[in-house]
């Protein structure tokens, strides 16, 4: 063969190899996050872009928020199962077209054998891990629970199964792993290998972006829970395999725990901030009291003035939320076993006091403020989350979890979906800090049938009396000060929607005694100036991760999602 027909047919050969290789490795996605979006009529945010479309798909035919956030819900537990779940729990926030106003708490429950003191050894010392990973750390699953219920009051589709049979489909056909799900995948292997001894859909040597991930037992259980509703999850097949996986394993969770689980809608918390009206979760969230507490805090100062970042500005709001979380740990916990100071906690008359310490050139001493003593008072860190809007004005600001990425790691052989650790933020031990350094009290004491304290906040805000922003976010003990920062930095520095999700941010809990901040949130000058102060600084990569809608002054609505998440995924109509 002449050299140069030899040469060009190598080099066909080449190319063709090289287009071979590409076919392999390129994924096929049929998916990709937006992360801006402007819509006409109803827009959806959450993390993954397959549950965005599921949501919009229930919104176009006819269904309410409501519906579609339910949709979006268990289309989560399929396609992102790191935090997505029907083996965790979560709150869901309602402002009606009309301005009426719920929340719905299907939290999870402690087993009705758990006891206070059941994370301690012999000499009165937490267990390193014993409420993070494996059989004991799982409360009692609210989630089926609560969106049957959310349906029940809300839903304007008939049928429940219009909502559920998405995520069959997603389960039952699969669907191509994004590069963050691969990455987390490949990231807990090691749990996933340890606590489960039978193979399954998660456990692999290497994920790839674009894998297609297939989950017939999920599927299944799904099946059930369309076609027997509630009863699908909680009694039957499904609830003996959760229970023949956790007696397989060190876990006490009994046919019983899963009989009696019931979400229970609760009193908003409402609060107005200015021209604002903030909306939000009540116990057995922390979130809701925490947001207001602080917002009263800084209310009285001329945040706008003080400028974004500034170190004035930063300085009143960690102050703020270092009151708040003191609080936190000393008084909040679920409000049907323990007498959560509500009132005097968002009082004016508790929160001026409050902040009568406040110094605004030098930082407070965390141990010198402990948390507020009502007395004195005249009584009177994966999680996920997704805003809805509708066609009708009716918002749904709903907040989900297994608490750690993939929950306990324990994924129900049986039944096909992993279980959470929620078990996690309950006060293990008075003054011994949870997973995500927070501590508690007597307050949050291990309690059978009781709901573990959670700092998730789903809010939605009114402006004028309209729908004016529907946010929050995953993220631990970061999620009420970042859903905190973002509305200040649309309401005080005029930001737009997207710039206050992007701008870098900060966080104080009280403990520990320092701002934890995003990498390069600040400016040197202020970190200075805050240093100058007497604070100090611990660098995270990124914190809370917020999806949120805002209606804009000429009716539309503008979702967003959070760049801090690749699959982040705003949509909209
Ligand atoms: O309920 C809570 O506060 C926690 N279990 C939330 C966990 C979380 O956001 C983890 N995500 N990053």
């Amino acid at each position: 063969m002449p050299k140069t027909n030899f040469q060009s047919l190598l080099l066909l050969f080449l190319v063709f190899l090289w287009g071979n290789s590409c076919k392999k490795t390129a994924p096929a996605f049929d998916y990709q996050a937006t992360k801006t979006f402007a819509a006409d009529s109803a827009a959806v945010v959450s993390p993954h872009p397959l549950a965005t479309r599921v949501g919009l798909e229930i919104l176009k035919k006819g269904g309410n928020a409501v519906d579609a956030a339910v949709a979006v819900q268990f289309a989560l537990a399929v396609v992102y199962p790191r935090a997505g779940n029907i083996g965790g729990g979560g709150f869901m926030v309602i402002r009606t077209g009309d301005g009426e106003a719920a929340a719905l708490d299907y939290r999870e429950k402690a087993p009705m054998a758990a006891s206070r003191d059941m994370y301690l050894d012999s000499r009165g010392n937490v267990i390193d891990g014993l409420s993070t990973i494996g059989h004991l750390a799982a409360g009692v699953p609210g989630t089926v629970a609560g969106l049957f219920e959310a349906h029940r009051r809300y839903g304007r589709i008939q049928d429940m199964k219009e909502l559920i049979q998405p995520a069959v489909e997603l389960a039952e056909k699969g669907f191509r792993i994004s590069a963050t799900e691969a990455d987390r995948l490949n990231g807990f292997q090691e749990g996933f290998r340890k606590y489960n001894e039978a193979p399954n859909p998660f456990i692999k040597d290497a994920f790839q972006p674009g894998d297609l991930m297939v989950q017939e037992k999920l599927a299944a259980t799904l099946k059930q829970i369309r076609d027997r509703g509630k009863a699908g999850f909680y009694e039957g097949p499904v609830a003996e395999a959760i229970v023949a996986e956790i007696q397989s394993g060190n876990g006490i969770m009994t046919l019983e725990d899963l009989r009696q689980y019931a979400s229970q809608w609760r009193d908003p918390v409402i609060g107005q901030y200015g021209e604002y009206r903030v909306i939000s979760m009540p116990p057995s969230s922390s979130g809701g009291i925490a947001l207001l507490q602080m917002l009263k805090m800084v209310e009285p100062y001329p945040l706008h003035e003080y400028g974004f970042h500034s170190a004035r500005a930063v300085h009143l709001m960690v102050e703020a939320e270092r009151r708040a979380y003191a609080d936190r740990a000393e008084h909040l916990g679920d409000s049907d076993f323990y007498d959560v100071p509500r009132d005097s906690m968002l009082s004016d008359a508790y929160l001026r006091a409050r902040m009568a310490s406040f110094d605004a050139g030098q930082a407070t001493v965390s141990d010198s403020i402990l948390a507020g003593n009502f007395k004195l008072l005249k009584e009177s860190f994966e999680t996920t989350h997704t805003s809805v809007v509708d066609a009708g004005g009716n918002a749904v600001s709903v907040t989900t979890t297994l608490n750690s990425n993939y929950g306990c790691k324990v994924w129900v052989d049986g039944a096909g979906f992993f279980l959470n650790n929620e078990m996690d933020d309950f006060s293990a031990k008075p003054g011994v800090p949870n997973q995500f350094g927070l501590v508690g009290a007597e307050a949050n004491a291990i309690q059978p049938g009781k709901r573990m304290l959670s700092s998730m906040t789903p809010t939605i805000v009114e402006k004028g009396g309209e729908l004016f922003l529907v946010l929050g976010a995953p993220g631990g003990s970061t999620i009420i000060t970042a859903v905190f920062q973002v509305f200040i930095n649309v309401a005080e520095f005029g930001m737009s929607l997207e710039e206050a999700v992007n701008a870098g941010r900060f966080h104080h809990q009280w403990l520990p005694d320092a701002i934890l901040i995003e990498d390069n949130a600040f400016p040197d000058s202020t970190r200075q100036a805050l240093e100058a102060m007497g604070h100090s600084f611990n660098i995270v990569g990124r914190m809370a991760v917020i999806k949120a809608i805002q209606r804009l002054p000429d009716g539309r609505l503008q979702g967003v999602g959070d760049p801090r998440n690749p699959d982040d995924d705003a949509g909209g109509y």
